[in-house]
């Protein structure tokens, strides 16, 4: 016998008792019902049919009868939704200068993020810097100062996630000082495009490292949410930014500081991607 297909939950016991065969499942059900054994019935039904369909059933009109009290005993897990939430009312801030969406972010992990935005800044501050270089009259590497523009811009952005999640989390963002970057990149032996390019190699060797102490303080301090924002968002770029602007330098240190660099900005300028 397979009964009609209507919500489980409009299953009446009148209707159902109106069938003896049944009985047995009543019974068993009164002492093991719950909420959680109404939800799960209901799921049964819709993926079998027949005998399953009216044990089910069973179930579910029974849970309505059952003792709640036994609820323990059956799953062992029961989720008290009114119960288990007091604690986190208890701890929602009541202070208005205090964050309501803070949980679990600790004071470590605010700070290293507040520093890390300043790394930030201040790469971003330094390419600006090669930027106004390359773009003067009299060095006019209008590729490199292209790139070094779109890289002071990135790095930037990359500040302003991480100020953003900051306020996600609850954290306070707070900038700090930047030092005055250089403004000569030109050098006797390299050049100024191999010069620069080395200097951005190393910028981006070290803003890795800096990155990876911040994955570590997250993970030294359990928060599993900084750490994966931090993978997810940073440390894959900065391993394919490293690897693009290394082949930048081979390239440049094959080239030397004549009529190749005019090429090699060429290049950048039409298509050369910022790191
Ligand atoms: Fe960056
Ligand atoms: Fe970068």
């Amino acid at each position: 016998m397979v009964l009609g297909l209507g919500s489980c939950s409009s299953m009446s016991s009148a209707s159902l008792s109106s069938r003896p065969q049944l009985h047995h499942h009543y019974n068993l059900s009164s002492k093991l019902a719950n909420n959680n054994v109404k939800s799960s019935s209901c799921a049964v039904r819709r993926k079998t049919g027949g005998v399953a369909v009216v044990k089910a059933a069973a179930y579910s009109a029974s849970s309505s009868m059952a003792d709640h009290g036994n609820n323990k005993a059956v799953l062992g897990i029961v989720f008290k939704p009114f119960e288990e939430v007091k604690k986190e009312l208890l701890s929602i801030p009541k202070m208005p200068h205090q964050s309501l969406a803070r949980q679990g972010y600790s004071s470590h992990c605010e700070a290293a993020l507040n520093a890390q935005i300043n790394v930030e800044y201040n790469v971003s501050y330094v390419y600006h810097a090669m930027y106004a270089y390359f773009d003067r009259d009299n060095v006019a590497l209008k590729g490199f100062a292209k790139y070094f523009k779109e890289s002071s811009m990135e790095e930037r952005q990359h500040a302003e996630i991480m100020m953003e999640y900051q306020n996600k989390r609850g954290g306070r963002v707070k900038l700090e000082s930047m030092l005055m970057p250089f403004t000569e990149f030109d050098h006797a032996e390299k050049g100024d495009a191999l010069n620069a390019m080395e200097l951005a190699l190393s910028l981006e060797r070290l803003n890795n490292e800096k990155l990876l102490n911040l994955h570590k303080i997250a993970t030294q301090n359990k928060d599993v949410q900084l750490a994966d924002f931090i993978e997810s968002e940073f440390l894959v770029g900065q391993v394919e930014d490293i690897k693009k602007i290394s082949e930048y330098v081979a390239e440049l240190r094959r080239l030397g500081k004549g009529h190749g660099v005019w090429h090699f900005d060429q290049m950048l300028l039409n298509g050369g991607v910022a790191a």
